[in-house]
């Protein structure tokens, strides 16, 4: 089940609202949409320019230049696996031929369950392989940790003091 809700126009509108209204709160107000939903609904670009009196190309502009912004709904889960340096030199690819095996490949086509993206680094980098699951911080993943999240399940988080 999906932990965010789903998209409301008058929910988002006060999520926009709570930012201000000016230029300089679009993106605030953008990542505060992506917190509360999950995404950035299509709707909320007209939303977002009318909130701060710019056009919906300069909000549409914004979002498309920020990879971090999503269109579409997250997965139940979403696994950002470290692909940085530090954790390449301790396995980190040998998981993402994993995750291939498990049916779920990294930044392939997002699942409505699970998602496996690319991240580089999370500064968990002398417990790497490190992971980001649903907010939490993972180190030390392996083939078999991987496994079980990606099935749904949980493993003990590791991650530097
Ligand atoms: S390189 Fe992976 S956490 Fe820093």
């Amino acid at each position: 089940m999906n932990r965010y809700p789903v998209w409301n126009i008058e929910a988002a509108r006060a999520v926009i609202r709570a930012e201000g209204d000016t230029p300089d709160a679009v993106l605030p107000m953008l990542h505060a949409l992506q917190a509360h939903f999950g995404y950035i609904h299509r709707d909320a670009t007209a939303l977002v320019a009318e909130a701060v009196n710019l056009s919906r190309a300069e909000i549409h502009g914004t979002i498309s230049f920020y990879h971090d912004f999503r269109s579409t709904p997250p997965a139940a889960r979403v696994i950002r696996l470290c692909r940085a340096e530090a954790c390449q030199a301790v396995g980190c690819e040998a998981l993402v031929t994993e995750a291939a095996r498990l049916g779920v490949p990294v930044d392939g086509p997002a699942a409505d369950d699970v998602a496996i993206e690319s991240v580089y680094c999370l500064g968990n980098c002398a417990l790497g392989p490190s992971a980001l699951v649903d907010g939490a911080l993972v180190g030390r993943l392996d083939a078999a940790r991987l496994a079980v999240l990606v099935g749904g399940g949980a493993v003990a988080e590791v991650q530097m003091p």
